[in-house]
């Protein structure tokens, strides 16, 4: 059971990193967007440097952004050329028929492939068969839909799991905290957290509510005011 990062912003990937509970990054182009306009490669590279200033090693997802499988492969290439320092370097490709080449090509040039947009059971198969590393389900989309998006989890879990693929699921497109929990209750490995929600898994009225009491107490007593 992992969280991992959904953004591509210093600060809350800082902020996260500094508190020893992650264990990965994603971001995709939308995600990418919400940061200050420049050379992406370079927003990348100080990622990257972020992770290494707390010495992780872990995976960090960068999504190609084109629609033609051919410019998808050369994209992936220069995220490689780029950012293949860094070994744990994955590219996601969104699934698709065409995109299905896409993912067996970059495996033959042994790169990491994280296939994501996916929606249902069917696509998280056909991903995992033509060898995707990881497998992203999005959660709230399918939600939206008004699927049952822990059953689809359930469901590949449940196949990866008597298979005995060496496929990850990610579960991304976290719209609440129960999406979180109903995610890794539901078999998921991997549920990537928008950092905005990372704080609030930690925060509960009556943990507060105990914190302020035992400090006031044990103040009180050394004969202080809290
Ligand atoms: C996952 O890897 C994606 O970055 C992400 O969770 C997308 O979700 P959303 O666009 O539905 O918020």
């Amino acid at each position: 059971m992992k969280l991992f990062i959904d953004s591509a912003n210093l600060t809350e990937i800082d902020e996260a990193l500094q508190r020893g509970f992650p264990r990965g990054i994603t971001t995709n182009p939308s995600i990418l967007s919400r940061e200050e306009r420049g050379d992406f490669r370079e927003h990348l590279k100080r990622i990257i440097g972020v992770i290494e200033k707390y010495g992780y090693d872990i995976p960090l997802s960068v999504e190609v952004f084109s629609t033609r499988p051919e410019e998808m492969v050369a994209q992936a290439e220069d995220f490689v050329r780029h950012l293949g320092h860094y070994p744990q370097l994955n590219i996601k490709v969104p699934i698709g028929w065409d995109e299905l080449a896409v993912i067996r090509e970059l495996r033959r040039r042994d790169i990491k492939v994280n296939c994501t947009c996916c929606m249902s059971y069917n696509q998280a198969i056909m991903a995992a068969l033509a060898g995707a590393n990881y497998v992203s389900l999005f959660f709230g989309r399918i939600k939206d839909l008004g699927y049952d998006a822990a059953h689809v989890v359930r469901q590949v879990r449940q196949t990866f799991r008597e298979r005995n693929w060496p496929v990850e699921i990610i579960v991304g497109s976290i719209r609440h905290i129960m999406d979180v929990n109903e995610a890794l209750q539901a078999g998921a490995d991997i549920v990537t957290v928008p950092p905005g929600f990372f704080k609030q898994m930690t925060q509960h009225p009556k943990t507060d509510e105990a914190v302020k009491q035992f400090v006031g107490d044990f103040s009180k007593w050394l004969g202080r005011s809290s």
